[in-house]
């Protein structure tokens, strides 16, 4: 177990596509391990691998501080509903901005044992994965930003 160091934008890692994960290899399950560490320590919601420099599909998320999810090979099937509302990236420190996402999603995905599951969810949890999943496909939320990026302590003031 170990915290990882987070890459910010610009850096070329966060606009590649990841791989597909074939296998869960004890290399890819202390990848798991690390990124929750580097989640938790961040104090973030949710952490996909090329943030920590691997181009792999896999994403962490914990909403509420105990509920860890892990998203190998996330695939959307369903979306419903919109929600806007200010979001923000380990990657882009500092900086918050407003995002319209699904109020609703549907994920397929695989667990640590290769397990395939469905994952739903809404508000928070729904923002989470989406921003997460395209975190996979080389976007960063800032493409999304309505208005302009802001500084966090100026959007906490208004
Ligand atoms: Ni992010």
């Amino acid at each position: 177990m170990a915290i990882r160091n987070i890459r910010e934008i610009g850096d070329p890692v966060l606009e590649k596509n990841c791989k597909e994960v074939k296998e869960i290899t004890p290399r890819v399950q202390e990848l798991i391990d690390d990124m929750f560490d580097t989640l938790y320590e961040a104090d973030g919601v949710g952490l996909a691998a090329p943030q920590v420099g691997i181009l792999k599909k896999i994403v962490v998320i914990d909403t509420t501080g105990d509920s860890p999810i892990v998203l190998i090979n996330p695939r959307v099937l369903e979306t419903s509903g919109e929600q806007t509302g200010y979001e923000g990236c380990l990657s882009v420190p500092g900086k918050t901005g407003q995002v319209t996402r699904p109020n609703y999603v549907k994920v397929l995905a695989y667990d640590e044992n290769m397990e395939s599951f469905e994952l739903e969810g809404t508000e928070l949890l729904a923002r989470a994965i989406m921003h997460e999943m395209d975190h996979l496909e080389g976007h960063l939320y800032v493409e999304k930003v309505e208005g302009e990026l802001q500084d966090i302590e100026d959007a906490e003031e208004e």
